[in-house]
């Protein structure tokens, strides 16, 4: 292992330096997503840096957005044989990292540190060099790890002002009238590049093994890959499911060597009832999936994540009940036929498939 600066004690202001070469013990193996057999397969994310160690990551994870309980559901998860764990600073409104700090602090009595695979994500309020670092100290505290194994950038957009946001400034102003002081539009992509510079220095500290981002579009990445010093990021973890396929993204992220993680593989929570009519039901229920599930003799949400697989897509579903994490981490022993995927590719609707944060308009996914 590098020796690590401890994250409460060293200082923000150090040189960035190459990343030292990590030697790693870890059991997981690494294959391609069609040929992953278990949760222990693994992607190898993109070497970052000169003479750094390859990271593998598992291609199927647990995620824990919006779950009540983090701790205990987390202890279930790894129970049941997950490896990977994503969270976000902002999650149940900062309480979910120390939820899965304490259920990863009592796994990790009992397994090595590199038996479970960490991911953790920077909030948008913390945009800049300073203000990234001190932000994944504070993740690092929470999580009571001294590393993450991979650390997002959460959003490319910025932080409001404030909760309390009236429509009618909105309509008048424009969504950007709420943006935090300096993450004002013409500032942001700047500001963002910032951010990765920060990511990059923790990098470098041993802070975490590998950065990425989250939410990001092809020009975000663009306009990234012009001031990286690390490119490409690991990964870049988004919204991906059959009625929102992000087809331009997906093959930008091939051609850069980005893993793309989907996130809202089975659907997601944020959808309301009226989306979801306009789109001719939820995923879990559409006849080509439940088609597919029948065929084969699983469930839908196995398809679901079967199809992100057979896409080389990284997925993290989240559930509360231990039964529907062992259904989900159960997805290998099949796969789909090319008229299966077929029929899943075709429930594509572009951005109105869109799941997630339709209530957000400074999420910045439509702008650069
Ligand atoms: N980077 C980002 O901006 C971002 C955004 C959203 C999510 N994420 C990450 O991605 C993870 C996954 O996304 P998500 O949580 O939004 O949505 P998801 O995994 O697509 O769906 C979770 C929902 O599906 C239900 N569910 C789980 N397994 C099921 C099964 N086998 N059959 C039927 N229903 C099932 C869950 O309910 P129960 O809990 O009751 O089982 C929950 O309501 C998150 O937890 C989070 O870690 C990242």
């Amino acid at each position: 292992m590098p020796k690590r600066d401890s994250p409460a004690s060293s200082s923000s202001a150090a040189a960035p330096a190459k990343r030292a070469a990590t030697a790693t013990s870890s059991p997981l193996a690494e294959t391609t997503a069609e040929s992953a057999s278990s949760l222990d397969s693994c992607v190898l994310l993109a070497q970052q840096g000169e003479g750094a160690a390859r990271v593998r990551m598992p291609w199927v994870g647990f995620g824990t957005y919006k779950l009540p309980q983090a701790r205990k559901a987390v202890t279930s998860a790894l129970r049941s044989g997950y490896r990977l764990v994503d969270t976000a600073f902002i999650y149940g409104g900062e309480k979910t990292e120390p939820e899965v700090g304490a259920a990863l602090e009592a796994a990790l009595a009992t397994r090595p540190r590199d038996a479970v695979f960490v991911t953790t994500k920077h909030w948008r309020k913390f945009h800049g060099y300073e203000e990234s670092l001190k932000c994944l100290q504070t993740s690092l505290r929470r999580l009571r790890l001294d590393h993450v194994d991979l650390w997002l950038m959460h959003w490319p957009g910025p932080a409001w002002t404030t909760m309390n946001r009236r429509n009618d400034m909105i309509e008048q102003h424009g969504a950007w009238h709420y943006a935090a002081a300096g993450h004002e539009e013409a500032n942001i992509a700047a500001l963002r590049a910032e951010t990765w510079r920060g990511m990059e220095e923790a990098l470098a500290r041993g802070w975490c093994r590998a950065i990425g981002v989250s939410n990001f579009t092809v020009e975000h990445l663009r306009r990234l890959k012009a001031t990286a010093r690390v490119w490409p990021p690991a990964v870049n973890q988004v919204e991906l499911h059959p009625y929102h396929q992000q087809r331009e993204l997906q093959a930008y992220c091939a051609q850069e060597g980005i893993v793309l993680q989907a996130y809202a593989s089975l659907g997601g929570q944020d959808a309301s009832r009226a989306k979801l009519e306009a789109l001719g039901g939820s995923l879990l229920t559409s006849a080509a999936v439940l088609g597919a599930a029948a065929a084969h003799g699983v469930t839908a949400a196995q398809v679901l994540l079967r199809w992100a697989l057979q896409k080389q897509l990284a997925t993290i579903p989240k559930s509360s009940s231990e039964a529907r994490m062992l259904e989900n981490g159960a997805v290998f022993g099949f796969a789909l036929s090319a008229a299966e995927m077929a029929a899943l590719d075709a429930l594509e609707q572009g951005d109105a498939g869109r799941l997630c944060w339709k209530n957000d308009p400074l999420r910045m996914l439509g702008f650069s």
